[in-house]
């Protein structure tokens, strides 16, 4: 089976190549067979185990092949046109060659802001391709993301699912041209060196390659929420609190203003006063002296930060410049 990589321009490369419906050799079949048996026995039904099996053929066939859709019917008692509608909703599934690292560069609205649109700019043109294009040595396949998922470190740009984090037009080319070159290539977080298209197929097919755990998993940015969720004393409430706020009658349950759903666990929240749920001790003496006050309705996430207190001095003085928007988000 020839692989083309190609551009959306060029047509016929980003549709369907006639011969991804060439059979599979036998032993690779067999192999495939094997794993897919592996996948299927941990549903209770087959085909909820489409999405895996889809993703085992990319890691054999570095896209969803035709031969591969004909394998998942016949396995999970589908259509074609069943298999097919899957495979073509979802971007992580290709039906055109990939190449061996899908780089995404991040360009919605945070990262761009913050540079992403710069780097989209500056990598499509310097490799010549554009979005779910791919190099003509197939090594790298260009994708702009709606949000990779890591907005604290924004402009953000993924290597097969791996972080690269706060990145330049400059660091982005450095990247794309050390992959190109084969070096070893390390994500801002996550395992040390970042795994080709085909590797890292096989873990989304349910196959895990030991790397879970290697490397830095959240940074700075991304606990900061959780830092200051320790340093107020603050608990998750729960699964017994959650489900006697969801029962309670909608006009007792939920202080006014608040949202309904989730509950919130303040110094005034029902969970507080019924002593079901430490309420989150102020760290804030004038807090605890006066209560909530018109400045502090959001004293849960209140932080007592040096810009939080310049803006409440601000406040105090009475400035027209405050927005009334909540201190932190
Ligand atoms: S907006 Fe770019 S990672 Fe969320």
């Amino acid at each position: 089976m020839g692989i083309k990589f190609g551009r959306q321009t060029n047509f016929g490369y980003l549709t369907v190549p006639e011969d991804s419906k060439e059979p599979y050799p036998a032993e690779v079949e067999a192999s495939l067979r094997e794993d897919a048996a592996a996948i299927i026995a941990r549903y209770p039904q087959a085909r909820s185990a489409l999405l895996p099996i889809l993703h085992l053929i990319q890691s054999v066939d570095g896209y969803v092949t035709g031969r591969g859709i004909t394998l998942c019917a016949e396995l999970l008692d589908l259509t074609e046109a069943e298999v097919s509608g899957v495979a073509t909703f979802y971007t992580q599934f290709k039906r055109h060659p990939n190449g061996e690292y899908t780089v995404g560069v991040c360009t919605n609205t945070l990262c761009a802001i913050m540079g992403g649109d710069e780097i989209w700019e500056a990598v499509s043109e310097y490799l010549g391709i554009g979005h779910d294009e791919t190099t003509e040595d197939g090594k790298i396949t260009l994708e702009r993301i709606e949000c990779n998922a890591a907005c604290d470190y924004a402009p953000v740009v993924m290597t097969n699912w791996e972080f690269f984090d706060n990145q330049t037009p400059q660091s982005t080319i450095q990247l794309v041209d050390d992959l190109r070159a084969g070096n070893p290539v390390a994500p801002s977080r996550g395992p040390a060196q970042v795994r080709t298209f085909k590797e890292v197929s096989r873990v989304l097919a349910g196959f895990h390659d030991g790397l879970a755990d290697e490397g830095v998993g959240a940074g700075p940015a991304s606990l900061a929420g959780l830092e200051i969720a320790h340093e107020k004393g603050w608990e998750a409430p729960t699964g017994a609190s959650w489900a006697a706020q969801a029962d309670a009658p909608t006009t007792s349950g939920a202080a006014e203003g608040q949202a309904p759903g989730r509950p919130e666990v303040t110094p005034a929240s029902p969970e507080a006063a019924a002593g079901t749920q430490a309420a989150p001790k102020a760290t804030d003496p004038s807090d605890e002296a006066s209560g909530p006050t018109a400045k502090d309705e959001d004293a849960v996430t209140d932080v007592d930060s040096a810009a939080n207190e310049t803006r409440d001095k601000v406040y105090e003085a009475g400035s027209t410049g405050d927005d009334g928007e909540e201190d932190t988000k």
